[in-house]
């Protein structure tokens, strides 16, 4: 924490200017393709501080995760104020274990990608101004990438197989959304949802059923336990030749049930979190396979933490070898935010010569 201050106070924002100029026209001493390999990723966004260094944008040399969900736990959501001091406290030690664990050496790092949005202000403010100063400290060249493009080349860490144009379903806390994918850096969207995302439909039921936050996890364990048709929960597909979302339907048909069969849904849980998921897990993915058909693709990427959902993952894998489509799915581990995915993304972009000014905010 206290290095990013003292950064902050000891050189004048005038003087940072001089300095982000000259980054702008010179390239680094010694540098002589200007061509960057290894990026330092920095991830803030939301409940999770994170570092990595990877390698040419798919390579992972260190990944580093500071989850804050114990912090957040009792209060069944992000309480945005804690996420940015918890970020605060945990910066400089994430960023210096993933530079130790990379077995790299700080100088051979040649640019910094940091995640600018989407995300709590507050929350995105750390990272960005402990990348922005750590950039210019070292005299990097330093990038802010969008979070969602991170997760879309979250698939190509460890394996850079998958190729161009592919359709993508993101899913995540904040995200529903499908797009097609023409380069690391170019997409359109085809849809997205019109209320509330897929994983907070996870979090919101799993509320209601007193399982805790975050719930996309716990839901899913306690669905391997459940019949998912034994309580048939609404399918929300709006205009099924369309590819947008809706998952607020859903979400009030579990919270009616739970009214409704107030003295016996307890020991239902297993049956409504099944009943629950499957529902969500058929429209994703009938959306991802039709979008993708209707841009004669064949092949398919599923990313966002909701990815992570092993109900999906496997109906998604099913449903595309029917198709005959090929699937690209993350580890889990890299399903959630992460930020090694936000220095896959900036690598691509700070080779096509992208670089973030000094006075860039969140
Ligand atoms: O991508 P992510 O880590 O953060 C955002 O960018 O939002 O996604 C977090 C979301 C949460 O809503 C969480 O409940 C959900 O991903 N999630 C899951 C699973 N693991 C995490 N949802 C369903 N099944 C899971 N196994
Ligand atoms: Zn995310």
């Amino acid at each position: 924490m206290s290095s990013m201050w003292i950064l902050a106070v000891v050189f004048p924002t005038n003087v940072y200017k001089q300095r982000h100029d000259r980054l702008e026209t010179s390239s680094r001493p010694g540098d002589c393709s200007g061509f960057i390999m290894i990026v330092l990723g920095i991830e803030s966004s939301c409940d999770e501080t994170a570092a990595a260094v990877v390698d040419s944008g798919t390579r992972i040399l260190s990944s580093v995760v500071a989850s804050q969900v114990a912090v957040h736990h009792p209060y069944g959501g992000v309480v945005p104020e804690l996420a940015s001091r918890k970020h605060i406290e945990a910066i400089v030690t994430v960023v210096n274990q993933a530079i130790v664990e990379s077995g790299v050496g700080q100088d051979h790092i040649d640019g910094v990608a940091v995640t600018q949005g989407p995300g709590l202000v507050g929350a995105l403010l750390v990272g960005f101004s402990f990348a922005k100063a750590y950039a210019h400290g070292r005299g990097l060249p330093w990038v802010g990438v969008n979070h969602l493009e991170g997760h879309m080349n979250s698939v190509f860490l460890g394996d850079n197989s998958l190729p161009f144009p592919y359709v993508a379903l993101l899913v995540s806390g904040g995200h529903t959304s499908i797009y097609h994918v023409t380069s690391h850096i170019g997409y359109e969207q085809m849809g997205q949802t019109l209320d509330d995302a897929a994983g907070e439909a996870f979090d919101k039921v799993s509320k209601m059923l007193g399982l805790g936050y975050p719930g996309g996890g716990v839901i899913d364990r306690m669905a391997t336990q459940g019949d998912p048709e034994k309580i048939p929960f609404p399918r929300t597909y709006l205009e099924k030749s369309g590819f947008d979302f809706s998952f607020s339907g859903i979400k009030t048909a579990v919270k009616r049930y739970i009214m409704t069969h107030e003295d016996t849904y307890a020991d239902e849980i297993p049956d409504i979190a099944a009943g629950f998921q499957e529902a969500v897990v058929e429209v994703l993915t009938y959306k991802l396979i039709r979008a993708a058909q209707t841009k004669a693709c064949n092949h398919v990427a599923l990313v966002g933490g909701v990815a992570a959902n092993s109900r999906l993952r496997g109906c998604l894998t099913d449903m595309a070898a029917k198709a005959g489509m090929q699937v690209y799915i993350p580890a889990i581990e890299l399903c959630g935010d992460n930020a090694a995915m936000v220095a896959a993304v900036g690598y691509h972009y700070l080779n096509a010569g992208a670089r973030a000014r000094l006075d860039d905010d969140v």
